[in-house]
């Protein structure tokens, strides 16, 4: 049987890079696997947070599940503190990791770079990360581009763990799409689309007004020569938003190029900006029907729940392996 786990850390707004990355692909995949799609709060606070924030946006991630379309019938959702098996395997796994691959880890050279003092946590990260996967024995995990380094030690960990202990874990295969799984800031196609970019024309957030949708892209950089050509090398700032349109409207790059053959950017930025309102516009609608409902709450105590029956099932195999006393 062919499983699913991913998540959306609930660390600032939902942007449109993390709907082409991760959200998107969730909602196309959720037919051909078991899925369990889970908010990843204890990751949240590797960096501080606030608890008023922290609060809301991790009820929100789970809102943007269900609004963009995952079915909680079919699909696990669930909030990642609500399963202790996490912290307790995060635990085993940061004792298989060595300091010295942590050290090599992209994201935290990014994210540690010039601050005084990071938390230890932030460190580890990518232990907790390993065991959120192989707790579920998942088979594939769907992220964006930048998680692939995370995914390669969690590789390792669980083929180190099969190999010192006993076999244990599933070793779980990457899903990075080719289109969306990298979508670059708006003011600077070099730069990942980031909501801790200060400048909010960077980005586009999913609860975005659609005038401001409109109004963000129209002021996108471009590049300097005028036709709509998918060329990553040369064309940076155009080939990221034909891959956004890609993205939203379903379409391939190919198609969305030929139709804008010979034409300037006017008009293909226009049809951009209609394509996401389009899309945006129904998923701000359900959001706000559930964010405060009771039926949220349900989904994600039933989640919490079935995730985890499955999660204890794990652990319990982990630890028998390791030569901890279990009943
Ligand atoms: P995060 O919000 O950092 O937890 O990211 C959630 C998911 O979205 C992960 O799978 C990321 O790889 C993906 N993601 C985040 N930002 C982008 C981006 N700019 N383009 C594509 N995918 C992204
Ligand atoms: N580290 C991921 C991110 O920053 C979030 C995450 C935590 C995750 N645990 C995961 C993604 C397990 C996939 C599977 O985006």
């Amino acid at each position: 049987m062919k499983r699913i786990l991913s998540g959306i850390k609930p660390s600032g707004e939902l942007n449109i890079g993390g709907y082409g990355g991760a959200l998107h692909q969730f909602v196309k995949m959720q037919h051909d696997f078991e899925c369990f799609f889970f908010v990843p709060d204890l990751h949240a606070i590797t960096v501080p947070q606030d608890p008023k924030e922290l609060f809301q946006r991790s009820k929100d991630i789970a809102a943007f599940y269900i609004a963009a379309g995952i079915d909680p019938k079919k699909a696990t959702i669930f909030i990642q503190s609500h399963v202790p098996a996490h912290v307790e395997l995060g635990w085993i796994m940061e004792t298989q990791v060595h300091f010295g691959e942590l050290s090599r880890m992209t994201q935290f050279k990014e994210k540690s770079d010039g601050k005084d003092s990071v938390s230890s946590a932030l460190f580890t990260y990518p232990a907790l990360m390993a065991a959120d996967i192989l707790l579920y024995q998942a088979t594939h995990v769907p992220v964006g581009e930048d998680q692939k380094q995370h995914l390669e030690m969690t590789r390792d960990l669980a083929a180190r763990f099969n190999s010192r202990f006993e076999k244990t874990f599933v070793i779980p295969e990457p899903i990075i799409p080719t289109i969306g799984s990298r979508i670059m800031g708006l003011d600077d196609p070099t730069k990942k689309m980031s909501k801790s970019n200060p400048n909010k024309n960077s980005y586009v957030l999913l609860l975005d007004s659609p005038a401001d949708i409109r109004k963000k892209l129209a002021r996108a950089v471009t590049d300097s020569e005028m036709s709509v050509r998918y060329d990553w090398d040369n064309k940076p700032a155009v080939s990221n938003l034909i891959e956004i349109y890609a993205v939203f409207s379903g379409e391939s790059t190919e198609t969305i190029e030929r139709r804008y053959e010979g034409q300037g950017y006017g008009g293909f930025k226009k049809d951009l900006a209609e394509v996401v309102v389009e899309k945006l516009v129904p998923i701000q609608e359900r959001y706000r029907d559930i964010i405060d409902s009771d039926v949220l709450i349900r989904i994600l105590k039933e989640g919490a729940m079935r995730a985890s029956e499955t999660a204890q099932i794990t652990l319990v195999q982990a630890k028998r392996a390791m030569g901890f006393v279990t009943f």
